[in-house]
């Protein structure tokens, strides 16, 4: 398997609640490395731009809302398949549906709120990256 860097979001719900060192903990403890890493306050132009796959949903509004509220965390994780591992240490996207010990088990609200995403394929990790992050910032 080879390397590889994903993009991941820590949302409004866990920066609020001061979440981000216990939820980077989790990355780190799974083998993933934190490449890159900034905070930003996401307007919701931005955060419509970043979710537009999902502009047809109903959840649409309420997302890029949400997305807006708070500053997140964005970063990038790197690691042996980076973007399952990623998958499999956030849980599923419902907390009620997600395994122990995940992030989203642990601290998600619910889900809509639910503390983190990742990207979910190669080509949305290229994608997702490049929306947030320069080469220069990615220092490996
Ligand atoms: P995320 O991985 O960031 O990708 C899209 C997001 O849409 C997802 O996580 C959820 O937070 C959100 N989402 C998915 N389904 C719903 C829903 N039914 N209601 C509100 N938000 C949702």
């Amino acid at each position: 398997m080879a390397t590889e860097r994903t993009l991941s979001i820590i949302k409004p719900d866990a920066t609020r609640r001061n979440l981000t060192g216990k939820i980077n903990a989790k990355f780190e403890d799974a083998g993933l490395r934190i490449v890159a890493q900034k905070r930003i306050h996401l307007t919701k132009a931005q955060a419509g731009e970043f979710y537009k796959v999902h502009a047809a949903r109903p959840f649409y509004d309420e997302l890029t809302t949400f997305m807006a509220s708070e500053p997140v965390v964005v970063q990038v994780l790197e690691g042996e398949s980076a973007i399952q591992k990623n998958r499999d240490v956030m849980g599923a996207t419902n907390p009620a549906d997600a395994a122990p010990g995940t992030i989203r088990a642990e601290f998600a609200e619910s889900v809509g709120e639910n503390s983190v995403h990742g990207s979910d394929a190669p080509e949305t990790a290229k994608e997702e990256i490049s929306f947030f992050f320069s080469g220069l910032e990615l220092v490996g």
